[in-house]
């Protein structure tokens, strides 16, 4: 018998919990304040389109629906990307981001100048497992500093500067998952001026757009910044958490290449890689997103009801900060609401996280990550004393 899995497992455990204050902040899945999922107005709107629109379900191509990927790459690299215009960027359409992932780790151990793959530490706890299943070691650069909460960023250009040359660097774009914790532009700036000068391959993730500040094209700030410094990079795009599409694994896996006849060899390539995985992607969700992404109307719909996401989530932050103090912790928890995205990295230990489990049944992963879109005005205050009571 295998283990569960760190964050999915938690659910199973959760749902046989019988505590009626039983609270889940472990899955990173956006709740309404009433703790319940959340299908958001434009994206019900898009699905009565799409299903009026008397589509057939015939196979996609093995690089997904076209339209889908082009809308995708637009709204990352934004649609005044003279790179796309000059046909050196391509994508193929994914398994949602964690497809994404497998598909671009494939596509690194058969071509990459190494066998291996830099992740920030901490990192989000899949990415180490898919690396590894597509035979690439990882390696860790520093990123976080437990101590002051917050970026480890000279640990972080010295471990850029003493990695071997043109090693593959993996990148949160933004609401880096589970610090909440993203590098300033300047700082941004800076660590595309290392990556160049090393010859090293930025491999972003891009899971999160729209939650880091409300406002989904400014959260794609650090890769259109990197495409303007002239990188060739990769980039994969999750629809699961900003368009809030989880089960229906929407996901685009996109690169810029030196020319318009490399990007396309290297589609040739991903095609390869997905053939013999899944053949091809599911078409539904990603016609949810064309259709909202094709639509100037649409889109402003979802950049404000994508806002709206976070800006309940703020609001949770600022509140479980004071009800936090209000419960009489003398503990520092201004990270609480520095950090952004979805999750708060609290600082609990393993055994402070394992109490809160079996003593309050708040259930959280054992990093001491807490999912803030499962906090709502009704728990808060119960999180809070639960926290409280076990960090005392
Ligand atoms: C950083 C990061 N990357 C990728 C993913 C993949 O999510 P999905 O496969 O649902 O798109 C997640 C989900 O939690 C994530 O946090």
């Amino acid at each position: 018998m295998g283990p569960p899995d760190p964050i999915i497992g938690l659910n199973d455990a959760f749902k046989n919990d019988t505590n009626p204050n039983k609270v889940n902040v472990g899955v990173g899945a956006y709740r309404d304040d009433l703790g319940s999922p959340y299908v958001l107005p434009v994206v019900r709107k898009a699905e009565s389109l799409v299903s009026s629109s008397g589509l057939d379900h015939e196979y996609a191509g093995i690089a997904g629906e076209q339209e889908f990927v082009d809308l995708a790459m637009e709204f990352a690299y934004g649609d005044d990307c003279v790179k796309i215009k000059e046909g050196k960027v391509k994508g193929v359409q994914t398994l949602s981001g964690t497809g994404g992932l497998r598909v671009m780790g494939e596509f690194l151990a058969k071509f990459g100048k190494h066998k291996h793959i830099y992740v920030p530490d901490p990192t989000w706890g899949n990415h180490i497992p898919i690396m590894q299943n597509c035979g690439l070691e990882v390696k860790k650069y520093r990123y976080y500093d437990a101590g002051n909460s917050g970026l480890d960023f000279s640990g972080l250009v010295e471990d850029m500067e003493k990695a071997p040359e043109g090693s593959c660097f993996l990148l949160h774009a933004c609401a880096h998952n589970p610090t909440g914790m993203d590098p300033t532009e300047s700082q941004w700036s800076e660590i595309s001026k290392v990556i160049k000068e090393k010859g090293h391959f930025p491999f972003f993730d891009c899971a999160y757009q729209g939650f880091a500040s409300g406002n989904a094209p400014k959260d794609a700030w650090s890769i259109r910044k990197f495409v303007s410094d002239g990188h060739e990079l990769a980039l994969v795009q999750s629809f699961s958490k900003n368009f809030g599409l989880y089960g229906q694994r929407v996901g685009c896996l996109s690169w810029v290449a030196g020319s318009e006849e490399e990007a396309k060899r290297v589609e040739s390539q991903m095609k390869i890689v997905i053939r013999p995985s899944y053949s091809n992607p599911p078409r539904h969700g990603a016609r949810i997103v064309a259709t909202i992404l094709r639509d100037e109307g649409m889109t402003k719909e979802f950049v404000d009801q994508c806002k709206g996401m976070a800006d309940r989530i703020g609001g949770m932050r600022t509140a479980l900060r004071s009800s936090l103090e209000d419960a009489g912790s003398t503990r520092d928890w201004s990270h609480v609401t520095s950090q952004i995205g979805m999750f708060a990295y609290s600082g609990l230990s393993k055994e402070q996280v394992e109490r809160m489990r079996d003593e309050f049944s708040v259930y959280g992963t054992l990093d001491g990550r807490i999912s803030m879109a499962g906090v709502t005005k009704g728990n808060v205050e119960y999180i809070a004393k639960a926290m409280h009571e076990c960090t005392k």
